[in-house]
């Protein structure tokens, strides 16, 4: 039999999805499927259309996904639906128990939204890098965490995603024979 085409589709503001989606092409390779990532700005239907599984990677900001892959999903609606397919959302929220049903509320309106429903998809904690923020918005992320009990320092980085839960995530991905709809 040949290998799984796995295409690895993501939708970036600070670069934490983009590592997440690398990340799941790697593992998705190491257990024998081809895969190749693409920036969503980049894919097309016809990059859809050469592989029989995809897997998007997008992350919240300000309550919603990147506009750019609403449209790439609403548009390629039905391809995606006739493949193999999983949706991993980044995001603050689905860093901490307590705030994990904000993050699933957030992606079950992305899919109420494109009507696009996954094999499978994964919540899965982002980073936040303050470091990389303006004065202003790095003032903003530390108040809203503060709110929820968390201090940060404004001089460091924090990096809350899973790393061993993604991958897990990719090999079971790619391994499951019998997809199932995890999405009502
Ligand atoms: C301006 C800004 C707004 C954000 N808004 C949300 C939000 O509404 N909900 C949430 O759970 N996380 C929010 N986050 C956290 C991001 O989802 C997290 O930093 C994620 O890792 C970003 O991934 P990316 O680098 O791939 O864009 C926000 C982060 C920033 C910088």
């Amino acid at each position: 039999m040949s290998a799984q085409k796995l295409l690895v589709i993501f939708a970036t503001h600070y670069g934490q999805s983009a590592l997440i989606a690398d990340r799941v092409a790697d593992e998705a390779i190491a257990s024998g499927a081809e895969a190749a990532v693409r920036d969503v700005r980049n894919a097309s239907a016809a990059d859809l259309e050469r592989c029989d599984a995809v897997v998007i990677v997008a992350s919240v900001q300000s309550g919603r996904h990147a506009r750019s892959v609403e449209r790439f999903v609403k548009r390629n609606c039905g391809r995606l639906g006739s493949i193999h397919s999983a949706f991993i959302s980044v995001s603050g929220s689905a860093a901490r128990p307590e705030t994990l049903p904000e993050a699933d509320t957030i992606v079950r309106e992305f899919f109420s939204a494109t009507g696009w429903c996954p094999d499978e998809y994964q919540l899965v904690g982002g980073a936040i890098k303050l470091t990389h923020y303006n004065p202003l918005l790095r003032f903003m992320i530390k108040r809203i965490w503060a709110r929820k009990g968390v201090t940060m320092d404004t001089k460091r980085d924090y990096d809350f995603t899973d790393w061993d839960a993604v991958k897990r995530f990719a090999k079971a991905f790619v391994e499951s024979e019998t997809p199932h709809r995890a999405v009502a």
